[in-house]
């Protein structure tokens, strides 16, 4: 395997942070290494460009220099549901294009990571979602779950959700997100015995919250 799909039990529960992780994990290995982000909302003009904070993390973390458009074929300004951005923007969301954008940086490295959008279901066009787009890029997933109260069913929901598509879950990171969980090494316990994947990392609550300081916590020969 040298490409993965990365999805997560929420937005905003670590999927950036673990695909950025992933990346520099594997140039510490002395790969050629890319990310993609193929849909990303919320944009600030930065003076010669349209920054966004995934696009930018993950770009940080790949040592291949790809085009932008090809990193994120989609960049919306509105930090708000991308089929809602879209609508507002006249954009409409070509999975195919999103495809072939990724088969070109997978000609450019040896590693690929495509962070998903939100949580698996996000809906993209009327009638596709995240959950289609992984399956058109036909990916193995890695599932990042934000440990925090509520994250056990959102897990298992998740886990489903990538099974009733025919996906493979080929691993999942316990990242966490809330300093404070009460309980945490229980809900960890009570994860992995309902997650049908190895766990290939645990995260803690990091801070700062830079990638590179989760790299220690990977463990890469379970997904490759
Ligand atoms: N292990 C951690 N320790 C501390 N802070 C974290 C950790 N993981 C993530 N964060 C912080 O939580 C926030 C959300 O993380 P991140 O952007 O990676 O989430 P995401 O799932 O990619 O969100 P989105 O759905 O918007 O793409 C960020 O501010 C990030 O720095
Ligand atoms: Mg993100």
């Amino acid at each position: 395997m040298n490409a993965w799909f990365v999805t997560g039990t929420d937005t905003e529960i670590g999927k950036s942070l673990c695909s950025a992780a992933l990346l520099h994990a594997f140039a510490a290995q002395g790969k050629k290494v890319a990310g993609m982000k193929p849909i990303a909302a919320g944009a600030v003009w930065a003076g010669d460009h349209w920054h966004n904070d995934d696009v930018a993390l993950i770009t940080a973390a790949s040592n291949v220099s790809i085009a932008p458009e090809l990193v994120c074929p989609y960049l919306l300004h509105e930090p708000v549901a991308p089929h809602i951005a879209a609508a507002g923007e006249g954009i409409a969301f070509d999975l195919d294009h999103i495809a072939h954008s990724l088969e070109k940086i997978r000609g450019q490295s040896e590693i690929t990571v495509v962070e998903g959008v939100g949580g698996f279901r996000v809906p993209l066009t009327d009638d596709k979602d995240t959950a289609d787009l992984a399956v058109q890029l036909n990916l193995p997933v890695i599932l990042v779950v934000g440990m925090r109260l509520g994250c056990i069913s959102h897990s298992l929901l998740t886990v489903e959700a990538i099974q009733a598509r025919g996906l493979r879950l080929v691993g999942w990171i316990a990242n966490q997100i809330d300093p404070g969980m009460r309980h945490a090494a229980a809900n960890l316990e009570t994860l992995q015995t309902r997650i049908p994947a190895p766990l290939i990392g645990r995260i803690p609550y990091l801070v700062p919250a830079d990638p590179r300081m989760a790299v220690e916590h990977l463990d890469l020969d379970l997904i490759t």
